[in-house]
């Protein structure tokens, strides 16, 4: 009674499989791990991973075995799943879910009660190992169980326990949606470096390069570097980034980005009961 399910193979789902699988060494040897989906189009992408990712025909037989059950799927679909699951969940299994908004009180109600719950907050990043994981576990869930859940999404990235489950809500508009704002400022960069007339491949490879040198230079684990100093070594006084920036202040950057990531977060707090 060992095996981790996922259920919900979709963008979250799909990439934990991956994840769970790439991360065999010592401490971890490779297993299995299970994965359902209402979709059965969603097999396809496991089928070269066939021995390692399996996809679930017959839920009830696999549930009964599990002793981590994920659920990745939408929080409009979770009420769905615990009736579909509540029946044959194992009395030892612990559900950690990555649903944004739905909180444990509300699983509760859906599963039997001597169900363990885990709520976290993650990202896409995982899919390269450089994701951050927010973690809330209640008393319930025994210290063995929490080192393992650790020891799986540390491989995966960064892992940040949290000591209220309300702050899940903070790293669901802070870290979940994270890569999406920095994506969208590729984006454009990108359309803009085409009005100069680069070429969508150059523009987008350019975009990258800067992304990635720009990360690597401003990286916290080899140097203290600050922000505002790094900045200070690009933009001269008087020079070509200054006056860039100062745009971007006048147009309030921060304060937009600010007001959209408050946006993410008020959502997050009302998915619950939706
Ligand atoms: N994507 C992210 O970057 C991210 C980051 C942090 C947290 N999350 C959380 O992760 C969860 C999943 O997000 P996602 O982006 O992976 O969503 P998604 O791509 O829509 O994946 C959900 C999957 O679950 C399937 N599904 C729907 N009803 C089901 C059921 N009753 N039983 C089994 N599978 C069912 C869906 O099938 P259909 O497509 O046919 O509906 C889909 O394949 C969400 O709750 C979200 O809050 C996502």
């Amino acid at each position: 009674m060992n095996n981790t399910l996922i259920i919900g193979a979709g963008n979250l789902g799909s990439n934990i499989a991956y994840g769970f699988i790439g991360v065999s060494d010592e401490k971890r040897p490779m297993q299995k791990v299970y994965i359902y989906d209402t979709n059965k189009k969603k097999e396809e992408q496991f089928e070269q991973y066939e021995k390692n990712i399996i996809f679930v025909k017959n839920l009830s037989l696999v549930l009964k075995k599990s002793k981590i059950i994920i659920l990745a799927i939408k929080p409009k679909d979770f009420k769905d799943v615990c009736e579909k699951i509540k029946e044959c969940i194992n009395k030892d299994a612990i559900v950690l879910s990555v649903m944004a908004g739905i909180k444990i009180s509300s699983l509760k109600k859906e599963l039997p009660h001597n169900t363990k719950f885990v709520r976290l907050m993650t990202n896409l990043n995982i899919q390269v190992f450089q994701g951050i994981t927010a973690i809330y576990a209640n008393n319930k869930v025994k210290n063995v169980d929490k080192k393992r859940i650790e020891t799986f999404w540390s491989a995966l990235g960064e892992v940040y326990w949290l000591k209220s489950e309300s702050k899940i809500n903070d790293f669901t508009a802070l870290i979940g949606s994270g890569p999406a704002y920095f994506i969208y400022f590729c984006e454009c960069l990108v359309n803009i470096y085409k009005n100069f007339g680069l070429s969508k491949k150059d523009a987008t490879l350019f975009v990258h390069k800067l992304m990635i040198g720009t990360a690597f230079l401003t990286d916290p684990y080899f140097s203290d570097i600050k922000y505002n100093q790094a900045i200070k070594k690009i933009a001269s006084k008087g020079g070509t980034t200054e006056e860039a920036l100062k745009i971007l202040q006048k147009g309030q950057f921060a304060s937009i980005l600010n007001k959209s990531i408050k946006a993410a977060y008020e959502k997050a707090k009302s998915l619950d009961g939706k």
